[in-house]
């Protein structure tokens, strides 16, 4: 039967991959008026079909043989949620978002905005003026944890002067609390968990209808596909973030990632390029490629390899610099160390978190890798890459650490010298192994081991920033840096100091000197520039902008050379 004007067809509604939408139309309507698409909006590949009665089943069986090769998911309606038709005009709402934690929840951040801009929330600074606030939260230690739950007690002021305000509660603390999050804390109108961000739009739009309480935190076993931060409001930034897989399969029995956070699961290299793509041509020059452990990209899924990934990556034009985090030392692979040597945007950076160097405390956190085997690989490494910036995480008072073994550690820091790294405490987390682990470390003993390793890689950090003094760097410029030298007058406006970072991660804060006119229009947010280093401070590299000489024509991959 034909599809025909006014005909009581059946609406369904299904998420795409935006580029695919003209192949599956094309497809769906070349069988002789079984259903009619029409796109309801493109950005997020939202599409809508027009079913004929009685072909449903015959649609079905179009779409499932589509779904071998294509993403197609079928969706629930709501109107608000995906800007689609007879919507009421929308009045601008603010949105404050406060993220706690690592890189992916800034992301995730970003995707909620995304998702709830079409319902007219724009993003403010200012948590006073919010209509909606959300927090994404962060379960890796307890601190992070104490750290959302001390905001949402200024939230529950908030509320009693603004009853009208809406409090959601996202990220990994909600994926483990759930339902527990409203017991103990009756104003929050929101719980989300880390795989339903894309149900926002229908949630917060039921909550402002019928001011219910709701709660989602169900695990999905796929993959949000969407773009999923391009259209994020007030973002202009010259670095951005994309998730390229979540979750994580290692259960290091300290961590509680699995839990929160589900199985690994990659998302396609081509919904991958898309995003970055999109974010070029919104001005983006720097992407980090995240993920639990990159290393393992596509393998369950039999989709390229992250070295393939990264080639893919590069070859995006307009890109400039390329980064990725984190790697896991058990995966990583030669096909990787070569990666850094041949591709021209990747970063000469590697985050590789050892977090001991104790083989028996390895052990006991399920690393799947020797002190021995890790120190290979970073030699490895070094022999194909040699400049190459190496940092990593530590924690400090793993359960039943002795005190050999944490100067193990000490050892590992002075062998590999690192160019900085993170350090944790030990923390308990709820389902993570670890946490009934015996022979626990006092908090005063914790303390003192973590002091003890920030002290040596301090020492080790500022020799690391003084072998650069006197070379010339390539910095990708971000912008004016935070601090301004004082006394700054409009006749010394060569004195602006600029910022931006080496192809190592290290922040250069820098100024020029001379030649001004021309220097102003090379000088710029997004651009590479070359920076002689001049002094080196622990947490940073002070220097002068430097002409590039003739035989450097092109900074893209440029190698750092002394000056
Ligand atoms: N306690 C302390 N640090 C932890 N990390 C992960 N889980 C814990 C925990 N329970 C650290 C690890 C990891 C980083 C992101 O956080 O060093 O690499
Ligand atoms: Fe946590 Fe280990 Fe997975 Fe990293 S690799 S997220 S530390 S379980």
């Amino acid at each position: 039967m034909a599809v025909k004007q006014n005909m009581e067809t059946v609406k369904k509604y299904f998420r795409v991959d935006r580029h695919d939408i003209g192949f599956i139309k094309f497809i769906i309507e070349a069988y002789e008026g079984l259903a009619v698409m029409t796109t309801v909006d493109r950005s997020r590949g939202v599409v809508e079909l027009n079913i004929a009665p009685g072909c449903e089943a015959e649609i079905d069986l179009i779409l499932k043989d589509l779904k071998k090769e294509l993403l197609i998911e079928a969706i629930d309606f709501y109107p608000m949620g995906h800007g689609v038709m007879e919507r009421e005009p929308m009045q601008t709402e603010y949105l404050y978002i406060n993220t706690i934690g690592c890189q992916m929840n800034v992301y995730d951040s970003e995707k909620i905005a995304n998702v709830l801009q079409p319902l007219g929330y724009e993003l403010t600074q200012n948590v006073d003026a919010a209509d909606l606030v959300i927090v994404n939260t962060c379960a890796i230690r307890a601190k992070a944890e104490q750290k959302a739950f001390s905001f949402l007690g200024r939230m529950a002021k908030l509320k009693k002067k603004r009853p009208n305000v809406i409090i959601g509660v996202g990220g990994c603390v909600a994926q483990q609390e759930g339902r527990k999050i409203l017991e103990r804390m009756p104003f929050v109108d929101l719980v989300f968990g880390t795989h339903v961000i894309h149900r926002l739009p229908e949630m917060v739009a039921r909550i402002k209808q019928k001011r219910c309480h709701l709660v989602d935190v169900k695990m999905y076993p796929g993959i949000d596909e969407t773009n999923g931060t391009s259209d994020a409001p007030g973002k202009a930034d010259v670095c951005r973030f994309v998730t390229i897989m979540q979750g994580c399969d290692n259960y290091c029995t300290y961590c509680v990632v699995p839990y929160v956070r589900g199985r690994e699961t990659s998302r396609r290299p081509e919904s991958i390029v898309s995003e970055i793509q999109t974010l070029i041509d919104q001005g983006v020059r720097e992407v980090t490629l995240l993920g639990q452990n990159v290393n393992s990209y596509g393998q369950k899924e039999g989709l390229c390899s992250f070295a393939g990934l990264l080639g893919k990556v590069n070859a995006i034009k307009g890109l400039e610099r390329l980064r990725f985090t984190t790697s896991h030392p058990k995966d990583l692979s030669e096909d990787l160390m070569f990666a850094f040597r041949d591709l021209d945007k990747l970063c000469r950076h590697i985050h590789l978190p050892v977090q001991s160097g104790a083989n028996a405390v390895l052990k006991r956190m399920n690393r799947k890798y020797t002190r021995e085997v890790y120190l290979e690989k970073i030699e490895r490494l070094r022999q194909i890459c040699p400049d190459i910036a190496i940092t990593s995480d530590f924690i400090a008072g793993f359960p039943g650490e002795t005190e050999t073994e944490f100067l193990e550690t000490l050892d590992l820091i002075k062998t590999v010298e690192y160019d900085s790294l993170f350090a944790f405490v030990y923390s308990d987390r709820p389902n993570a192994p670890a946490a009934h682990f015996g022979n626990k470390i006092s908090d005063a003993e914790k303390k003192a081991r973590l002091q003890a390793l920030l002290d040596l890689q301090e020492q080790l950090t500022i020799k690391k920033n003084r072998s650069l003094v006197g070379s010339i760097q390539t910095v990708l410029v971000e912008g004016l840096s935070r601090k301004q030298p004082d006394h700054m007058a409009p006749e010394t406006e060569s004195m602006i100091q600029w910022s931006g970072r080496t192809e190592g991660n290290k922040i250069v804060n820098f100024n020029w000197t001379d030649d001004r006119e021309k220097n102003v229009q090379e000088i710029d947010t997004g651009h590479l520039v070359h920076v002689a280093i001049k002094r080196a401070l622990s947490h940073s590299l002070y220097g002068e902008w430097v002409r590039p000489r003739a035989a450097t024509p092109d900074l893209k991959g440029d190698k750092s050379y002394a000056a």
